[in-house]
């Protein structure tokens, strides 16, 4: 074949290459900086009016996959079909029940009204998102698929006090050094969406974890001390580090027991004692103040062991988080 028509149809396509590359350079810098350049029609064309029907979580998983599956495995996805909660709510007969587990619309501070359809779904996507035609978030950013809107409280422990009433005020007696989200929807760089290759025509951003996880304890969290008298002997518990009481709920009945076990110089145990430190019983460790538990014991007691255990609300399996040992007669 005729070498000049080789090597025009080879800077041809270069050309083309190179094309691409500058228009979706373009694209990217429109789309992420300048989306009020786009023409109305153009975005209109782009949106998904069904999205704006207040549609299952699932709905949203077509492009926001990650965050889908994350809040798949959250409490709040599973907030009407709990078993706890089924039980606890006479089969789903109580409607004062009704305004926190499957909520319309969550305005920041007041407890939301409750809905109707895709009970299932829980505390979803719609109810903590939707508003006025948009999904309101955290970012000011530009979706071809359905409006938004910045809204400063997604990142404020008020927004989630909308439920969470008992929780945020205890919260509100501290130092309020952190928000909630900031431990139970800890952020990462990474992208809004997953739909290939579209998503990669978006920045990356910070996105929280929307799996909500409830929280580890660490054995610093708890300062716990014991003193031996004679026949008395005394635990202190101090809640250094959760900025709420520990548990916390605002229906649940999660719960910290503390076992104690007497022990001589043996090694037999001479006695033991139990306390269910429960919200619900009110006596949750509050922030930064010392519970003070008295015993009477045998004077042969020359050693105690303390083992803290936790159950969650939507459990029955406790899990030990600290245990320590003290002995009579040392500093602790
Ligand atoms: C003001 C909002 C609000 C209302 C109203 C409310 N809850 Fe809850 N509920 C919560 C929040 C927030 C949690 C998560 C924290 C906790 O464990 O309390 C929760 C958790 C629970 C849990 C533990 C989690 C689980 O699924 O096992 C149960 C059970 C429960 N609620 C039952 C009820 C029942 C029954 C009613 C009605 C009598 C009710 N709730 C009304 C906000 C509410
Ligand atoms: C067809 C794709 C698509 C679907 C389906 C979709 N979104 Fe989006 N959404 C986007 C894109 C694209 C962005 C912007 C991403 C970016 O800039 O990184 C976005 C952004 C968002 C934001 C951020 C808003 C802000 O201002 O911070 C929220 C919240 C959101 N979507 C919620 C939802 C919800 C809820 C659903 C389901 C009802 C949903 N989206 C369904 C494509 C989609
Ligand atoms: C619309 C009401 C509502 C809002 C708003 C809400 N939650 Fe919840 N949350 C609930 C309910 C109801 C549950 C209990 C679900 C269940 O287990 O049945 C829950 C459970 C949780 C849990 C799990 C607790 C456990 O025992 O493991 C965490 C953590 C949590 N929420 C954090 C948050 C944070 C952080 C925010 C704010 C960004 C927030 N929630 C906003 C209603 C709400
Ligand atoms: C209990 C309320 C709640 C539910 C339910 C919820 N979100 Fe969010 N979402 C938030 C909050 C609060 C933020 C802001 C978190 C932050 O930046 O600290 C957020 C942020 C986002 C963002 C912006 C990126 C980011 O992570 O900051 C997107 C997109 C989003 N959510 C989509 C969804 C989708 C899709 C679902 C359902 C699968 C969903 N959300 C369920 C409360 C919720
Ligand atoms: C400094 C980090 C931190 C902040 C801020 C924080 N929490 Fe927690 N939260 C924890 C830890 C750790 C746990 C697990 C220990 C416990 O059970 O209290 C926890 C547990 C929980 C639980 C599960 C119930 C329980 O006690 O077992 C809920 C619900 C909860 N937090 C809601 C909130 C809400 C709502 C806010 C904001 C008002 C908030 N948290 C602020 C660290 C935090």
């Amino acid at each position: 074949m005729d070498i000049k028509f080789l090597k025009s149809k080879k800077i041809l396509l270069s050309l083309a290459v190179l094309g691409g590359f500058v228009a979706c350079g373009i694209s990217y810098f429109i789309l992420n900086y300048h989306y009020n350049w786009i023409p109305s029609q153009l975005v209109e064309l782009a949106r998904k009016p069904e999205l704006v029907k207040k549609p299952p979580a699932k709905a949203c998983s077509e492009c926001h996959a990650d965050i889908f599956s994350s809040w798949e495995k959250s409490r709040h996805s599973k907030a009407w079909v709990s078993e706890f909660y089924v039980e606890d709510s006479e089969n789903h007969s109580k409607e004062k029940c009704l305004p926190c587990h499957i909520p319309q619309t969550v305005n920041p501070g007041t407890k939301p009204d409750p809905r109707l359809d895709n009970r299932d779904d829980g505390v979803y996507c719609v109810s903590c998102h939707f508003k006025d035609g948009a999904m309101r978030g955290p970012y000011d950013l530009f979706s071809p698929s359905h409006p938004t809107r910045e809204v400063g409280e997604f990142r404020k422990s008020v927004f989630c006090g909308s439920c969470h009433e008992k929780t945020f005020k205890e919260w509100e007696t501290t130092d309020r050094a952190r928000s909630c989200q900031s431990c139970h929807m800890p952020r990462q760089m990474g992208r809004l969406t997953q739909k290939f290759p579209l998503s990669f025509m978006h920045q990356k951003r910070q996105v929280a974890d929307h799996s909500f996880p409830h929280g580890a304890i660490e054995p610093n969290d708890i300062l716990m001390e014991f003193e031996f008298q004679d026949k008395r002997a005394t635990l202190s518990l101090t809640n250094l580090k959760v900025p709420h009481n520990f548990p916390t709920a605002d229906n649940g009945n999660p719960r910290l027991y503390a076992y104690l076990s007497f022990l001589d110089t043996k090694g037999e145990e001479v006695s033991s004692e139990k306390e269910i430190i429960a919200p619900q019983k009110e006596t949750a460790l509050p922030w930064q103040k010392a519970v003070v538990y008295n015993y009477r014991i045998a004077s042969q007691a020359s050693k105690v062991r303390v083992s803290l255990q936790y159950k969650p609300a939507w459990s029955k399996e406790k899990t030990e988080v600290i245990v320590r040992e003290f002995t009579r007669g040392e500093a602790g």
